[in-house]
């Protein structure tokens, strides 16, 4: 049985005030669920997050992190400081990092390397650009971005991946791939892994869809057999969607 993940990416969201009531909110409300929580607030609230959260089952995540263990990189934060204020779990390859920021396969695969290196746990995210679609270009781009960032690996490291398929026109667009869509990348995503690796590893590993993902489509895409979840970023920000997303499913 694959673990099932519902995670808030709150991006650059919320500040002090408003990250403690909103994880006061969410620490009260989570109902029983079958699935690991997660909430990647922006750096400088993570270790409020850790202290507020330390009762609860809700895990704490980082958005990004260097892939240096320390040194002359002004403006960045390394793994040992997350996991110095109990925070084990990061999001590697968003695409708001790749297409803004200018984050590649190659830097990214450095970043997965210290990751496992510090025994991390990595919501590693990509997907296709809206061309990649319409040119029907879309299983070869999340083929060789799966392969430059991931290939490399060992077998073993495969239990500290989740990996988050987010097709990039879908995130904070309000336009949703269908539950078909999504289906059928992440039937891919396990098919290009199996042949990669083995059919043990993919069948495994866990895959959430990202991307406009609210209260009323969250059921639907998480019915379908190969979606083990979502990585949320608008409706994380509030708690009573967040929560509905939760119980979904
Ligand atoms: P939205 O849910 O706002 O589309 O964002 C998805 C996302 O980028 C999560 O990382």
């Amino acid at each position: 049985m694959r673990t099932k993940i519902v995670a808030g990416n709150w991006k650059m969201n919320k500040n002090l005030e408003e990250t403690e009531a909103l994880l006061a909110e969410l620490a009260a409300k989570l109902p029983d669920t079958r699935a690991e929580v997660v909430v990647a607030p922006t750096f400088v609230n993570l270790s409020t997050a850790v202290n507020h959260l330390e009762n609860s089952i809700i895990q704490v995540a980082a958005q990004n992190m260097h892939f240096a263990e320390d040194g002359a990189f002004t403006g960045e934060i390394s793994a040992d400081m997350l996991l110095n204020i109990g925070v084990e779990t990061v999001i590697l390859g968003h695409s708001e990092r790749r297409s803004l920021f200018g984050e590649d396969d190659e830097l990214l695969s450095k970043k997965v390397k210290t990751a496992l290196v510090k025994d991390m746990k990595i919501i590693f995210c990509f997907g296709e650009e809206l061309e990649d679609r319409k040119s029907e270009n879309h299983f070869a781009v999340v083929e060789s971005q799966l392969k430059n960032a991931l290939f490399g690996l060992n077998k073993a490291d495969w239990k500290q991946i989740v990996l988050a398929y987010e097709p990039v026109w879908a995130i904070g667009t309000g336009e949703t791939a269908s539950p078909e869509q999504a289906q059928e990348m992440h039937a891919f995503i396990r098919k290009t892994i199996a042949a990669a690796f083995d059919a043990k590893i993919a069948d495994e590993v866990t895959i959430l869809y990202g991307g406009s993902v609210k209260p009323n489509n969250a059921k639907e895409i998480f019915s379908k057999p190969d979606v083990d979840g979502g990585l949320i970023g608008g409706a994380s920000l509030k708690c009573n969607d967040f929560m509905e997303i939760v119980k979904a499913i």
